[in-house]
């Protein structure tokens, strides 16, 4: 909840108090520099053990409440049948309306059980933005990706509050184009992941709806972040200024024919999901779950995490859930404003995003500046970040690079999970790192994996800027930081 202090100033408070902690470590600056050459400049690869604030993702990383951790004793551990399956289908209907709930065990085994009952080679798929896991998946199928966002999807200096909606009238020329037969359904991605957790507003969701069943259509909805863009529509679509989280997903969800999410953010769990009202496309789906996942009562999740989203998905409808990340991110956005680091703008979900391509704008997109920043935030404060650029889009084909849309380090906000405190440690290390920036240069790769490279792969510092980084940080701040 965003709480106004007397001088005026905004600061998002925790609706929640902390009851169990983890300890954490700042190991100095001559070891943050060490790790990272362990890691081959790839912030995936490192250790905990070395990573003060792990800021690399809020996937399956939130803080699960006391209701989620209680619901996890008594969960029915059965092969089939399991009555925690029940509780979650319950759920799944009472908060979005959907009869028919698959489980699998993550997002990503949603999108390979969806390519395999829905997407054939030739066929177009098309979204509002694309994610890693989602492209992979559908090209494995044989099909293209094509993405329909908006020319202000791009504008990392922007103040449209809708910056993740699908540009409808590229919609209609697509349909055009390739024909509706081609493309197998239309994905909406809550909130936009590689934009900058940026989100769709409702009217836009209605319009391609619209279109989309039009031409008879199916509407996909990736609903990773779903608590997160009823939030936005909350607080930047005015006719839902007055109406609840609930209210808004249910909604969202009339509109879909097809829902599937992560659980492993916005219900706080480890796990996923589809979910949809209708019993062909139900039909179609379900013989592949136990090839690949496990029987139709748990899809390769653990019976505790069922339980646990079950719960999740109905504390995800309140506000202060629902709110807290963006509102963190929209204090650490600010913050960096103030000290003319370039953050991206509007705050999204998900993550503070820095615009790499305007931190350091002397390193060119083929030594990719979004990872050197990751590598570098790192042995400048000990937070984990993740590079969302041009390291995480593979090569084409033919063996070429392709360059990303945009160039971010993405800090993520874990639910719950950091405080203000470690906000403004972030701010200040990355105030720090911008006034040093000329010392980062660009990165190449020594082992390079094919197919999402970004995961496995190595890199070498051009010029072996990491250690000339360390030395200045030491000089700065002392051995011990
Ligand atoms: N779709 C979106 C929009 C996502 O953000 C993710 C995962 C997935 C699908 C895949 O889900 O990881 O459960 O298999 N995003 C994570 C992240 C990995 O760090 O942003 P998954």
């Amino acid at each position: 909840m965003n709480i106004t202090l007397s001088n005026g100033k905004v600061i998002p408070m925790e609706m929640h108090k902390v009851r169990i902690v983890q300890a954490i470590h700042l190991v100095p600056a001559a070891r943050r520099l060490q790790a990272m050459e362990e890691a081959g400049y790839n912030t995936f690869l490192l250790r905990t053990k070395d990573i003060l604030l792990d800021m690399l993702t809020d996937s399956g990383t939130n803080a699960m409440s006391d209701n989620q951790l209680a619901a996890m004793m008594v969960a029915d551990d059965a092969y089939a049948g399991s009555e925690s399956f029940y509780k979650l289908a319950d759920a799944v209907q009472e908060i979005l309306g959907f009869a028919y709930t698959i489980p699998v065990h993550q997002g990503r085994a949603a999108e390979h059980l969806l390519a395999k009952a829905f997407v054939k080679p030739g066929d177009v798929v098309l979204m509002n933005y694309h994610f890693t896991t989602t492209r992979a998946h559908f090209e494995l199928a044989g099909a293209t990706v094509l993405e329909i966002f908006t020319d202000e999807a791009l504008n990392t200096q922007s103040t449209h509050p809708f910056r993740g909606n699908l540009d409808v009238l590229k919609l209609e020329d697509a349909i055009q184009k390739y024909g509706a037969d081609k493309i197998p359904f239309v994905r909406m991605e809550a909130t936009t992941n590689l934009v900058g957790g940026q989100p769709f507003s409702l009217e836009n969701l209605r319009a391609v709806k619209k279109i989309a069943a039009a031409h008879h259509i199916p509407l996909v909805f990736d609903g990773s972040l779903i608590s997160e863009n009823a939030y936005f529509i909350k607080q930047r679509e005015a006719a839902y200024a007055d109406r609840s989280i609930r209210e808004i997903l249910a909604e969202m969800m009339e509109l879909v024919d097809i829902f599937y999410m992560s659980a492993r953010k916005s219900t706080s769990v480890r796990g996923g999901m589809i979910a949809t009202n209708r019993k062909d496309y139900y039909d179609r789906i379900l013989p592949w779950l136990p090839v690949y996942e496990g029987f139709a009562t748990y899809g390769g999740m653990s019976i505790k995490e069922i339980e646990a989203m079950a719960v999740g998905l109905r504390e995800m409808t309140d506000v202060n859930v629902a709110g807290i990340s963006p509102e963190f991110i929209q204090y650490f956005v600010g913050r960096l404003q103030e000290n003319g680091v370039p953050a991206v703008t509007p705050p999204g979900g998900l993550a503070c995003h820095v615009d790499a391509k305007r931190f350091l704008t002397h390193i060119p997109q083929s030594e990719y500046p979004a990872g050197a920043l990751a590598a570098a935030i790192y042995i400048a404060s000990g937070i984990r970040s993740m590079e969302r650029g041009t390291i995480s889009t593979d090569r084409d084909a033919n063996g070429n690079e392709v360059y990303a849309d945009l160039e971010l380090a993405r800090i993520a906000i874990p639910r719950r999970v950091y405080t203000l405190s470690h906000i403004e440690y972030a701010v200040d290390r990355l105030t720090w790192l911008y006034q040093h920036r000329d010392l980062v240069k660009g990165l190449k790769f020594i082992e390079e994996p094919k197919v999402l490279r970004f995961f496995f792969g190595k890199l070498q510092p051009l010029e072996n800027w990491g250690a000339e980084l360390a030395r200045a940080f030491e000089a700065d701040f002392g051995p011990e930081c």
